[in-house]
């Protein structure tokens, strides 16, 4: 049984020595220390041994595994910092190779206009306010003095959420918003998004966006309305840029007027670009605040008028940046940002 062992510890020693990786010194250690193990099936033999033998042999078995033991975590030390040593050559950092270079972002086009009039207007003695895109059909149109069959009520025209709630389709409701929580004089202007079912084509898209501006006080007149747009456009364009008021009717405002500029290309002149008007498209609404909004708003018309208008952001920023398709404008394709 001696021999028997000692062969054991010889093979054992020997083949450890040629192993290569973790999976074969574990199927070593089972082929010889496991349950059915080698060592172990020999020492099951012990019981044949008389009283003499079997403490000698118990001793020298154990000896064995011991060594055995030993041996088989120094290959696995071994084993261990082999694989760290070929894992480390393998992920070597260059650190010659030139860093990643960050994109920084910019602000949209639109954005850079919104606060562009934003400021204007500030500059003009306007506070700014915001009000919600997701509004009641009374603040859209109710209160503003829009007839229960006007067009831009028809369910195909605009997106409803309930019956009673839309998605607004101008900033106007806004006004609503001012004129009943607060008391005259009133001087705002207030930016967002806004929604119609229009077909989108050069110049219309569902979702566009407006801003809208509201002015109460005593004695406001027709002259301060058409004064504050000249000075806001020759602001905004330059002051060789001229407005026209063209009469329109708008439920809430009375008189009400729509607003052209200057052809941007041609200042005036007429070319291809404005079909030879002169003109540039329509940009923006405006009139003096119909005296039955004001009283739907708690303020007294005999007292107070005002004037109001919105205008379409997107268009001014198309004719500022002078981008021809208004789709551009929403589809974040990088190439046309990265222009502005
Ligand atoms: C209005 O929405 C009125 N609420 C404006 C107003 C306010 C009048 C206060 C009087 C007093 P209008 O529907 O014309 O008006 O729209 C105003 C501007 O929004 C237009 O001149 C145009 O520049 C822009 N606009 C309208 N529909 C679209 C659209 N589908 N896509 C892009 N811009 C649009």
């Amino acid at each position: 049984m001696k021999d028997e062992i000692n062969k054991i510890k010889e093979e054992a020693m020997g083949e450890i020595k040629t192993l290569n990786n973790m999976e074969e010194l574990e199927e070593l250690r089972i082929k010889f220390l496991g349950k059915k193990g080698k060592l172990t099936k020999v020492l099951r033999g012990m019981g044949k041994l008389s009283n003499d033998e079997r403490p000698v042999i118990g001793q020298m078995a154990n000896e064995v595994r011991r060594d055995i033991e030993k041996e088989i975590n120094n290959t696995r030390k071994r084993l261990k910092r082999e694989i760290q040593k070929k894992k480390l050559e393998k992920e070597r950092i260059d650190i010659s190779i030139p860093g990643k270079n960050f994109i920084l972002g910019h602000r949209h086009p639109l954005v850079k206009t919104i606060e562009e009039l934003e400021n204007i207007f500030m500059n003009m003695g306007f506070s700014v306010v915001y009000g919600p895109e997701v509004e009641t059909v009374e603040n859209n149109f109710d209160e503003l003095n829009s007839p229960e069959n006007h067009p831009s009520r028809d369910l195909t025209d605009t997106f409803y959420i309930t019956e009673d709630i839309l998605l607004r389709t101008h900033t106007s409701p806004v006004q609503i918003r001012v004129m009943k929580e607060n008391k005259p004089p009133l001087r705002i202007v207030s930016a967002g998004r806004t929604f119609r079912f229009d077909d989108v084509d050069d110049t219309h898209s569902p979702m566009f966006h407006q801003l809208e501006g509201l002015v109460v006080d005593e004695n406001i007149t027709m002259a301060n309305l058409k004064e504050t747009i000249d000075t806001f456009i020759k602001e905004l364009f330059g002051e060789d840029m001229k407005t026209r008021f063209r009469p329109h009717y708008f439920p809430f405002t009375e008189p009400s007027a729509e607003v052209d500029v200057s052809c941007f290309n041609c200042k005036g002149k007429g070319c291809e670009e404005c079909n030879g008007t002169g003109w540039s498209m329509e940009l923006l609404g405006c009139g003096m605040v119909n005296p039955k909004v004001l009283k739907n708003c708690g303020i007294d018309p005999d007292k107070y008028s005002g004037f109001a208008f919105g205008l379409g952001i997107d268009r001014i920023a198309m004719v500022k940046y002078g981008i021809d398709n208004i789709r551009l404008l929403f589809e974040n394709d990088m190439r046309f940002l990265e222009q502005f």
